[in-house]
């Protein structure tokens, strides 16, 4: 029998996630190392490449303590996707990174969709601009950082960072690069005419790769350091979403995933490269080699994060759910707009905030806490629309991601979406991806549809209750209301 194992990583957003993986995908051990997060203004979202790469050294560590090293044949990383790193002539960090969830470029995000115009940034990169995506921060750095901006020698993003730490490779895979808006994606190569608009040259942009594709082998110096044979491989890995998908087995044609993360997604795989006419979804490539289309809301489980800790002062989650009965559910008077840090899919509005509508002196803290848990339900609700507008027929998902751990959250989302889940075998979802690419990368197995066959597997499925469901309906017309009605106020009270 093969003993290899594979080290997948996850670069979120909140920490870092490793795993120890074998061949036959049993996860040996799992190590979460947390980072902090800096908001330098409302709505500016920004971290240290630093602190990513402390973390990602100590966790590969701590991951492989009491395992025998010699036997890690290959990592991937998969890491939160858009955010721009930048280093100068001497690889040093030129600034901060400015993160997917950052709403400072509304302006380059405007100038971009109206100036350059969507319909010709559609046809070059499949995609419009948001305010999260990397081509807008280039823009939004050249203006306001003109000195740091005529600095970069190399363009990257997050988990690009730590592989190029890991091997000296200035590299990136397809399905994170999609999502800069410099990446012609029905081609799979960067779109000259887009570089150009962004003032950047191709010298400064990663060598694109397969999310499968081996980029080098760790360096010598680090490998020492880490404890970890020369031989290891490091494939380009993916984007979290896409590594998500692959770490649930949704690749090939017409598979969903969605991802209760620090963000929401919806994440439709395609064996074909497609656009929404309407641009509402990304259109992005896949790490199995094809393309997927999705939806990102930007506060999802960290609403609850929020909720919790930060305002009710308790990380027990499970506690502050225990009083949620069915009875309850689809019975809130309470209503929660999640839109922390503005939104993206479906409204694309960067002064969009988070509210409770609906309060009474007999409102409790469970009537809030479930108030949040439905209103960030209701706003993936918004997306699955979307993609239902465009004749996407979805009655089941895989659902993965940090929020998918809470029972209540499952039945609340499984309701209001009206679809079953079904709650993969594993969970790490974006890590399990990131170890599963670089199996295929080692040639541990031939394709990326191969190892999924082999490695994912439905543990459980959730299944919205008809009763339930249709309560649920009637609220979320209620919920459609709330954002049309404060959308001025948000832009004055900004
Ligand atoms: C996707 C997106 C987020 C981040 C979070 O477009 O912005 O899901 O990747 O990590």
């Amino acid at each position: 029998m093969n003993r290899s194992v594979f080290i997948g990583i996850d670069l979120g957003t909140s920490a870092v996630k490793l795993l120890l993986v074998d061949q036959q995908g049993t996860v040996l051990n799992t190590v979460s190392r947390e980072y902090p997060l800096y908001f330098p203004e409302p709505g500016w979202s920004e971290q240290d490449p630093a602190d990513w790469w402390t973390a990602v050294r100590a966790g590969v560590r701590e991951l492989t303590a009491g395992f025998d090293a010699s036997k890690v044949a290959g990592i991937g990383c998969s890491g939160q996707m858009h955010g721009l790193v930048a280093l100068d002539g001497n690889d040093n960090v030129i600034r901060p990174a400015i993160l997917w969830n950052d709403g400072r470029t509304a302006e380059e995000t405007v100038w971009l969709n109206t100036a350059v115009g969507k319909r010709k940034l559609s046809d070059l990169t499949a995609n419009i601009a948001f305010a999260g995506f990397t081509a807008p921060k280039l823009l939004w750095m050249q203006k306001h950082e003109p000195d740091k901006f005529a600095r970069i020698a190399k363009i990257m993003l997050p988990k690009d960072y730590i592989n190029y730490m890991l091997t000296g490779v200035h590299a990136c895979d397809f399905s994170d690069a999609s999502g800069m808006l410099l990446l012609d994606v029905k081609h799979r190569c960067w779109s000259k005419e887009m570089l150009d608009i962004c003032g950047v040259k191709e010298a400064q942009m990663p060598k694109l790769f397969e999310s499968y594709e081996v980029i080098g082998t760790v360096l010598p110096e680090t490998a020492a350091e880490l404890g970890l044979p020369m031989t290891v491989k490091v494939v380009a890995g993916a984007g979290d979403n896409a590594a998500a998908a692959v770490g649930t087995g949704v690749v090939g044609e017409g598979g969903c995933n969605i991802s209760l993360g620090t963000s929401g997604t919806i994440f439709i795989s395609s064996k074909n490269f497609g656009v929404d006419p309407h641009n509402a979804l990304h259109a992005f490539c896949h790490a199995d080699g094809g393309w997927h289309l999705m939806d990102c809301m930007l506060s999802a489980a960290s609403c609850n994060k929020w909720f919790c800790e930060d305002i009710l002062g308790t990380s027990d989650y499970a506690a502050e759910q225990v009083d949620v009965s069915d009875d309850r559910l689809g019975g809130n008077r309470v209503f929660f707009l999640p839109y922390l840090m503005g939104e993206r899919s479906p409204i694309n509005d960067t002064d969009a905030r988070g509210i409770f509508v609906g309060l009474s002196l007999d409102t409790g803290r469970t009537d809030m806490v479930q108030a949040v848990l439905e209103g960030v339900a209701f706003a993936l609700r918004d997306s699955l629309e979307v993609a239902k507008a465009i004749g996407l027929s979805i009655d089941r998902s895989f659902l993965c991601g940090g929020g998918a751990k809470s029972p209540l959250w499952r039945k609340i989302l499984a309701n209001v979406l009206n679809i079953s889940l079904d709650i993969p075998q594993t969970e790490e979802g974006p890590g399990y991806g990131g170890a599963m690419l670089a199996m295929v990368g080692t040639g541990a197995y031939g394709s990326v549809q191969a190892c999924a066959d082999a490695l994912c597997h439905v543990r459980e499925t959730v299944s919205p209750d008809p009763e339930i469901a249709a309560r649920y309906e009637a609220q979320y017309r209620k919920f459609r209301k709330i954002y049309p009605t404060m959308k001025e106020l948000f832009q004055e009270i900004k």
